[in-house]
């Protein structure tokens, strides 16, 4: 039986619905050894903005009861040194390059960047990362106020045909009132979510075990509040979702599109089984031979209750 696994967000077509999430992939090159790379429906990279960031204080992660937190501050080399020493390695894989941005400075820097890459032709899309909890100085975030992520998307949509996806927080009242803005603003497609706020304690020096005090939840912990933001979203508005998470396995990946996601995010699982993305993606073609269904497209959404 043949089976199609390719999904599309907005323009943008992937052999499969399985994405490196941002900031737990590095820039692929250091996964090169334990997975074949071109098993990935796409790639995103860590988050960059333009100039480089030293991230927050050491420790910057710790685990949890399934799960960890992380308060990295986004660390990264700044879009100049990606372009000349991390994006030649990623044009070699052949796989589809999420460029992942955030700013400090609203629009300037938005705008900036993505003048810049649109000259890059292997940038297959733009993910606009306007939920890290983790940049110091900033109370709010722009994905916690629905004019705000319009403004932004709308500011961003006017200078680039690039396929945009928003990455959205789950640390809001309503994800599905945020989603409906980036939709009206011109957004091809959504991510989410980013990590739930979170801080745990060392009792024996009742200090935070994440230096930066509170932190970003994820792994398994956050999967069913995932679960239920990517149902809701997908009952909100008609752009394409990727859906993450908390994915460990095909299981649960497949949770993840039966609720609505088109396409599907690893982060955590990448830090405890490097090569889980390539195993999901041998998953879901299982799946769908096992349960006789001709195309995963059929499943999306397809949650009765
Ligand atoms: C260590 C770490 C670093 C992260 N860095 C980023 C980042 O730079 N940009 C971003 O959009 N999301 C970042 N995330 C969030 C993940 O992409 C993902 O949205 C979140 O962790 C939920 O998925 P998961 O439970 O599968 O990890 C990071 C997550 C972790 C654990």
């Amino acid at each position: 039986m043949k089976t199609k696994l390719s999904v599309t967000l907005g323009r943008l077509k992937l052999k499969n619905p399985v994405i490196a999430a941002s900031g737990t992939f590095g820039y692929a090159e250091e996964f090169k050894d334990f997975l074949d790379l071109k098993k990935l429906g796409a790639i995103v990279t860590k988050t960059l903005t333009l100039k480089p960031r030293q991230g927050n204080p050491a420790p910057r992660t710790c685990e949890t009861p399934a799960g960890m937190l992380n308060s990295i501050g986004l660390e990264n080399p700044g879009l100049e040194i990606f372009i000349k020493s991390k994006l030649p390695f990623l044009k070699r894989t052949g796989v589809p390059i999420i460029m992942s941005i955030a700013s400090e400075e609203e629009p300037e820097e938005f705008l900036e960047l993505v003048a810049r890459i649109n000259l890059i032709k292997e940038a297959a899309a733009i993910e606009l990362n306007i939920s890290c909890p983790n940049v110091r100085g900033k109370d709010n975030l722009i994905s916690q106020d629905a004019e705000a992520t319009y403004k932004i998307i709308q500011e961003v949509r006017k200078i680039t045909d690039k396929v945009l996806i928003t990455k959205l927080s789950p640390n809001v009242t309503s994800i599905s009132a945020i989603a409906k803005s980036a939709a009206e603003a011109g957004s091809d497609a959504l991510a989410l979510i980013n990590t739930l706020g979170g801080m745990s304690i060392d009792i024996e020096n009742r200090r935070p075990k994440v230096a930066a005090g509170i932190a970003g939840l994820s792994g398994p912990a956050i999967r069913p509040v995932a679960v239920k933001m990517t149902w809701e979203v997908f009952n909100a508005v008609k752009l394409p979702i990727i859906g993450m998470g908390g994915i460990m396995d095909t299981a649960s990946a497949l949770e993840f599109m039966i609720a609505g996601a088109t396409a599907v995010g690893i982060g955590t699982a990448n830090f405890i089984h490097p090569g889980v993305g390539a195993e999901i993606a041998a998953g879901l073609k299982n799946y769908l031979l096992k349960n006789k269904i001709s195309d995963i497209n059929k499943l999306i959404g397809s949650l009765e209750i």
